[in-house]
């Protein structure tokens, strides 16, 4: 937006920010704002939209969008003493936390006509059939805040260039003190302006949503006890995200951890950011080792080709492993069937697994003597099974 991000990463986030908090996402962000208060005075919106994964695609521009998001604190909004960055945060919060939730959309407007932040409330495409929160942003198109950049730069070049020559044997802005007029060129300030250094973002843009992934672990973590020590299994752990959640969200709790995943590359990299003695990792498809509980996210939802009979029998298995290596119960998490209608064709080739809950429900009740709760008003389109063991299993 102007001269922090270019026109195209602009439509790009817009595309972005309107898709995340559309109609058809809204329960899952209710979910997401009541679970994690992810719009609050918690957290910079740099942290939320990463957060939720609305970064540029082109890694190149994220620091300037999150430069542009920070320089938000320097805006102007409609509501008096609040800045753009906290009037955003605002609308977004209000929006998802109000009895009747809205759907929000990001709007630009020319920034010489009005230069605050606005929010209204109204319908901004027109088969919209609900009405929406509108946030508008202040913007100058790329091209004229370059030309203004340039001709105020080009100022205070001259400026500090004559500051130089006047002092002549001493410039702070010189790398020289004997040769001011040689160094004039490389004058540092003169040359750029020094970079503001931001630190690895915490928030993982790896992650398509991390938000999201956080929501599942909390369906999952369910079944657990917290309130003694226990130990844990986590198959198809990833890089080890869950460990990360188990810290903010449980510190209290001594928990014996074990990351189970097939892929010897995720337990390098799980290793690599969490492994402590509480913390273990190990390659494989089921744990080697019988654990208070087991959890399983995303682990049964890409069929990888197989024929769907097939893969149903591998999540039988599956499951079975779970429950063999559980002591007092699993958490497992589905696609909903719900899904397949509104799957794509694309989304059917990657092959992606979609059921309905009551199969498994009785499998898990069947066939391996657990009592089961369904979680499914998270806001997702899936489900997550809650698989309480009620007595030992036969084998
Ligand atoms: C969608 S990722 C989810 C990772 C992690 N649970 C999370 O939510 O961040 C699924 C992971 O499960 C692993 N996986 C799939 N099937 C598995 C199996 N049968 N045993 C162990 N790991 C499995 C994959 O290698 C992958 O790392």
């Amino acid at each position: 937006m102007g001269r922090a991000i270019s026109d195209s990463t602009t439509s790009e986030v817009l595309v972005r920010l309107n898709r995340r908090f559309e109609p058809d996402e809204l329960r899952e962000m209710v979910v997401l704002q009541k679970e994690f208060k992810i719009f609050s005075s918690k957290h910079t919106l740099r942290q939320s939209f990463a957060l939720l994964g609305i970064v540029p695609a082109d890694r190149s521009e994220r620091e300037r969008w999150y430069r542009f998001l920070d320089k938000l604190y320097t805006y102007k909004s409609d509501l008096q003493g609040v800045n753009g960055h906290d009037r955003v945060v605002k609308a977004l919060a209000d929006a998802f936390e109000a009895a009747q939730p809205s759907p929000v959309y990001f709007i630009v407007h020319q920034a010489s006509e009005d230069d605050r932040i606005v929010v209204t409330s109204g319908r901004p495409i027109i088969f919209s059939l609900v009405n929406y929160s509108i946030v508008s942003i202040p913007t100058t198109p790329s091209r004229v805040a370059r030309e203004r950049a340039a001709t105020s730069h080009g100022s205070e070049a001259r400026r500090r260039r004559s500051e130089c020559f006047g002092r002549r044997r001493r410039c702070e802005h010189c790398i020289s003190r004997s040769r001011p007029r040689a160094n004039l060129f490389r004058c540092r300030s003169l040359l750029r302006r020094p970079r503001a250094k931001y630190g690895a973002t915490p928030l993982g843009v790896d992650w398509s949503c991390q938000a999201t992934q956080s929501l599942r672990f909390v369906q999952l973590l369910k079944i657990c006890d917290f309130s003694a020590a226990i130990s844990l299994n986590d198959v198809g752990c990833g890089c080890g995200a869950l460990c990360a959640l188990l810290a903010v969200r449980h510190p209290e709790c001594e928990i014996d951890y074990l990351g189970i995943d097939l892929s010897k590359a995720m337990i390098s990299r799980a290793r690599r950011r969490f492994s402590t003695p509480g913390h273990r990792f190990v390659v494989g498809k089921v744990s080697p080792r019988l654990a208070d509980y087991s959890v399983a996210s995303g682990i049964m939802n890409v069929n990888v080709g197989y024929p769907r009979a097939v893969w149903e029998g591998f999540i039988a298995t599956m499951l079975r492993g779970l429950r063999h290596t559980s002591r007092r119960g699993f958490g497992v998490n589905f696609v909903s069937e719900m899904m397949i209608a509104e799957a794509t064709a694309a989304q059917s080739k990657v092959g992606l697994y979609c059921t309905d809950p009551e199969p498994w429900i009785r499998y898990c009740e069947d066939e391996l003597g657990c009592a089961v709760e369904m979680l499914d008003n998270y806001g997702m389109k899936e489900f997550t099974l809650l698989a309480r063991c009620k007595h030992g299993l036969a084998e």
